[in-house]
């Protein structure tokens, strides 16, 4: 089978429109890209199913969508403000700047075959701390007391709204909220395509339990996140835990397990999940002097936190990582992204045989039609067959359903599978509840791959 590289994943993204660089006529922006028709798609999926996941198929875990811009008293109380850096720095000769703690992962500027620090000509500046938060002004006037930060995480609008959603929610812990939303972070050196960039979007979840139970429930969302994954179709294979040192845990955290993927660059950080103790509520009680615990019939307390955080932008590369494939098939190359169904942006593509043929094309267009109505369809008359199969392979529609001769006189359609290929005859009038069905039905990678 052929190697995937990032780089072959970023050429199909840009070329059917997934993700292009951002800026691209200005000469793009270090590490900042623009998502395309399906590139939206993709991660409107992935995020609903995160957020049904969590929301829909449990009843512990209730919704939020808090601002960007905060109070940046939140930021002070957060540590944000104080330890939310990296030690950075600079290389003389060849003007590029690295982080300290991960020279390993570097390129010197002049030998990139060797790491900064290494060749006799690299004269490296001492490490200094670097604050990751973006800054900004709220309001007409630029001073110190009007400096705001856009948020590096989401974590922290979920925890100075516990005591709202407390008393507007039915909850009790053991019990979750959930936000998805933009995150800014000043990256000193961000790369790897959409792995890691300064403006990036988060999926996390603060879930709110008694402290003697911290320990299980972190336990408990490690293999529930990592289900997640797999049932999302991406291969066991791909994916470990691998459980934080003491020496790399954040600020906030007692104990963090990362669940790393094996992207075509190395096993790296997808999703952390944490055990976050009582520390960020303890820290917003003290600054805002606002009581943020549980009061129940017979008990108080000051909830721990276990957060499973994960990136949209991250998680939409491990999916595409894992679905691309270029293989052979009757002596022609296809690339194709096997994606598992429920996520593909595109379910279903209608496909007249014959793109001037005014009956076959009316027949098409309705069927067209009555899909759209319940999924995302799409209807293509344009080129050759052939082509048209080899797009929508590429953006990983697992069925296609070619309108012919045959339909016009039995009123049946070729259904072909993106994977196997398969091509089976259905009545045009079931197609549409049996598209349905198979979606819900569960999806694997084949095994030999
Ligand atoms: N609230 C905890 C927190 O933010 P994190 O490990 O810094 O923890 C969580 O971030 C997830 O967000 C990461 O596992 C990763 O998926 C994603 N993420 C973090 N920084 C990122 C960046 N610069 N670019 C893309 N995704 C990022």
């Amino acid at each position: 089978m052929a190697e995937v590289t990032i780089e072959k994943v970023a050429a199909l993204c840009r070329r059917r429109a997934f993700v292009f660089p951002s800026s691209d006529i200005y000469g793009g922006l270090g590490s900042a890209y623009d998502y395309g028709h399906y590139g939206v798609l993709l991660r409107q999926n992935i995020k609903n199913e995160w957020l049904r996941a969590l929301t829909q198929e449990r009843e512990d875990v209730v919704a939020l969508d808090s601002a960007i811009i905060l109070n940046p008293q939140v930021w002070a109380a957060s540590g944000h403000i104080g330890g939310f850096s990296d030690p950075m720095v600079d290389c003389r000769t060849c003007k590029l700047r690295f982080r300290a703690d991960d020279l390993e992962h570097a390129s010197c500027g002049r030998r990139p075959s060797k790491h900064p620090g290494e060749t006799p000509d690299c004269d490296l500046t001492e490490a200094r701390e670097f604050n990751l938060m973006f800054e900004t002004f709220v309001g007409p006037l630029r001073d110190t007391q009007s400096v705001a930060y856009l948020r590096p995480e989401t974590a922290q609008g979920i925890f100075v709204n516990f005591k709202n959603v407390v008393s507007s929610m039915r909850v009790k812990p053991p019990f979750g909220i959930a936000q998805i939303g933009k995150s800014f972070r000043n990256e000193i050196t961000p790369g790897n395509f959409i792995f890691r960039l300064r403006e990036f979007e988060q999926m996390e979840m603060e879930f709110f339990v008694p402290p003697s139970e911290a320990q299980q429930w972190h336990a408990y969302w490690i293999d529930e996140r990592l289900r997640w994954f797999t049932s999302l179709g991406l291969r066991e294979s791909n994916l470990r835990i691998r459980e934080h040192g003491p020496d790399e845990l954040s600020h906030y955290s007692s104990a963090t397990s990362d669940i790393e993927y094996l992207y075509p660059i190395g096993w790296l950080e997808l999703e952390g999940v944490a055990n976050r103790g009582d520390y960020d509520l303890r820290q917003h009680a003290e600054h805002s002097g606002t009581a943020l615990e549980w009061v129940g019939h017979d008990e108080r307390y000051v909830p721990h936190v276990i957060e499973p955080a994960v990136g949209v932008d991250r998680s939409m590369l491990a999916f595409l990582c894992d679905a691309y494939h270029e293989e052979e098939v009757a002596g022609r190359p296809r690339t194709v992204l096997r994606l598992h169904p429920r996520i593909a942006p595109v379910k279903a593509a209608v496909l007249p045989l014959i793109g001037k043929d005014t009956a076959m094309v009316e027949h098409a267009r309705a069927l067209y039609e009555d899909l759209r109505r319940v999924m995302t369809a799409e209807y293509d008359d344009s080129a050759a067959i052939g082509k048209r199969y080899r797009r929508q392979d590429e953006i990983g529609t697992p069925w296609g359903l070619t309108i012919d001769e045959q339909t016009l006189q039995d009123g049946t359609v070729t259904l072909r599978d993106r994977d196997t290929l398969e091509q089976e005859r259905i009545p045009v009038a079931g197609a549409r509840d049996l598209l349905l069905e198979r979606l819900q039905q569960p999806w694997s990678p084949a095994p030999h791959e």
